[in-house]
């Protein structure tokens, strides 16, 4: 789908409790492998599955917007939580909206000057996610964390930043429940 004169209108029916899409078009699967040397304390090599994403597609350009749904397993690899990979944007000023669905989890955001914020995200919560700030999700409960994105079509995905600096803050299983703690291997 490139050529936005052909783009006609579509309905895709998404479970509000699994995330799955109907119809389903791209699935993207991240395994612990695939997280290597995002977690402080380096988990069993393993082929686990961390986190699905289903994508609706549609042109990657600014006049579009491109939306998926992502199923984030519940577990640590040490005392962190599991959470996606996180990313900025390639183009920094594009934002991006996530809708909770179900399970307890945080969005976890990071500017590259350093500034963190966390939010929760659960059935209902709608955080808006600025340009400029890196978003990564984290489950911090015990069901699947189940949220709805949209963003931007030309916004692009750039982890290699992420994967270079880390985020400020880690969330963690403490003995009352998730704990934000500083990240000591952080590195702007
Ligand atoms: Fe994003």
């Amino acid at each position: 789908m490139t050529d936005q004169a052909a783009l006609a209108p579509f309905t895709t029916l998404l479970d509000m409790e699994l995330g799955t899409l109907d119809p389903q078009r791209e699935v993207t699967e991240r395994r612990l492998d695939d997280l290597r040397g995002m977690f402080l304390e380096e988990p069993e090599a393993g082929d686990s599955l961390v986190y699905r994403v289903y994508a609706i597609p549609a042109p990657a350009t600014g006049a579009n917007l491109l939306c998926s749904t992502t199923v984030l397993e519940p577990g640590t690899a040490g005392r962190e939580y599991y959470m996606t990979k996180g990313h900025f944007h390639q183009v920094r000023d594009r934002a991006e909206v996530y809708l909770g669905l179900a399970g307890e989890g945080r969005l976890v955001m990071a500017t590259e000057d350093g500034r963190h914020a966390v939010e929760p995200i659960r059935r209902g919560t709608v955080s808006y996610v600025p340009g400029g700030w890196a978003h990564r999700s984290v489950n911090v409960g015990r069901e699947p964390l189940v949220f709805f994105a949209a963003y931007v079509g030309d916004a692009g995905h750039d982890y290699g930043t992420v994967e270079r600096t880390g985020f400020p803050v880690l969330i963690v299983a403490g003995d009352d429940g998730p704990e934000v703690v500083a990240n000591p291997r952080y590195r702007r």
